[in-house]
């Protein structure tokens, strides 16, 4: 690279201070105003950026990629799942790509914590009959939920921040049970006291809480599918945490409204931002934005390893969090 500063393209506003690291380090193009690029402008950022920050909400697949100029050569995601770049044609394109792990492991296994214990007793339309102004006063039978204490837990996707809710859950009383491609650490198994399940169709069928937190790739599209959700037994629930494409969606809203299931804690959607509007008339489901990693600590960690991807990068050297560890 010459003398003159990267061009860094960020397609969304970030904390503060953070931008104001990146236009000190590069020639930043910020996104003050913060409105979600349209495809034509994520095209004219890749033709004209040497680096490109997007986030979640933004589509590079094989036609952006396409257009990208030739000194694109990296595009440091902000975050860590990557399901939205075509990394394959950034590959072929000797484009690298980074994102941002480990910071925001145990933010978002908090927030998986607080779905699992907000669904089963019924944080939310507790606080709706508050507000109301229809509460009568305690009752021994009223919006009895039901305890976490004792049950079983089914984590699929064993990583970081399927490892940070097993610790929670254990915590809670949980007892740890998980499904992953791989079996984890002799080590870890016995800390979590977890169980580990190589039939994902056997493990479900026996849980009362399956909760989501594998990365979705081909492979993981609807791994919770209709058929699959059927072997949760009706008192179980689920929560996710990771990507809405991972359950098919109009499956598990048909169930809940049947009462095949007993509730559901979504913070991500198959098609987010749209939600399925059968599931917002639901009252056993809680609905967050997207929230799992939303801490000003959390966002500016993942900041800071932006700027570490971008500055070792245009620095000459292999940036700590390759996505394919070829790349560079
Ligand atoms: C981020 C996430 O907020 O990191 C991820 O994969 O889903 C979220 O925590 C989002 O992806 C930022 O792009």
């Amino acid at each position: 690279m010459s003398n003159r500063k990267p061009i860094v393209v960020v397609t969304r506003k970030l904390p503060d201070p953070i931008e104001t690291r990146m236009m000190e380090l590069f020639d930043a193009r910020l996104n003050h105003d913060d409105r979600p690029m349209s495809r034509a402008a994520l095209i004219d950022a890749v033709r004209d950026a040497d680096v490109l920050v997007p986030t979640v909400t933004d589509r590079i697949d094989a036609g952006v990629l396409s257009q990208a100029g030739p000194s694109l050569r990296l595009i440091a995601n902000f975050g860590t799942g990557v399901d939205h770049i075509d990394l394959a044609t950034a590959r072929a394109r000797a484009i690298t790509v980074t994102n941002t792990p480990g910071v925001l492991t145990e933010d978002t296994a908090d927030m998986t914590m607080a779905l699992i214990l907000a669904v089963p007793r019924r944080l939310i339309e507790g606080e709706r009959l508050v507000r109301s102004g229809n509460w009568n006063g305690w009752s021994p039978t009223l919006m009895l939920g039901h305890r976490i204490w004792g049950k079983r837990l089914g984590i699929v996707g064993m990583g970081r921040i399927g490892q940070a809710v097993a610790r929670r859950a254990k915590a809670f009383g949980m007892a740890i049970h998980y499904h992953n491609r791989k079996r984890v650490h002799p080590d870890v198994e016995a800390e979590l006291e977890a169980t580990y399940w190589e039939s994902l169709d056997q493990m479900l069928a026996r849980m009362d809480v399956i909760t989501i937190h594998c990365p979705h790739t081909p492979a993981t599209f609807h791994l919770l599918s209709a058929r699959r959700l059927e072997l949760l037994p009706k008192h179980a629930y689920l929560v996710n945490c990771a990507r809405g494409e991972i359950v098919d969606e109009n499956a598990l809203t048909r169930m809940l409204m049947r009462g095949d299931l007993a509730g559901a804690g979504l913070d991500v959607f198959e098609h987010e931002p749209a939600v399925n509007p059968k599931l917002l008339a639901l009252d056993n489901v809680v609905l967050l934005p997207h929230l799992g990693s939303a801490t000003m600590e959390g966002r500016i960690d993942m900041g800071e390893t932006v700027l570490i991807n971008i500055k070792t990068f245009t620095d000459g050297h292999p940036p700590p969090d390759r996505v394919l560890a070829s790349m560079f």
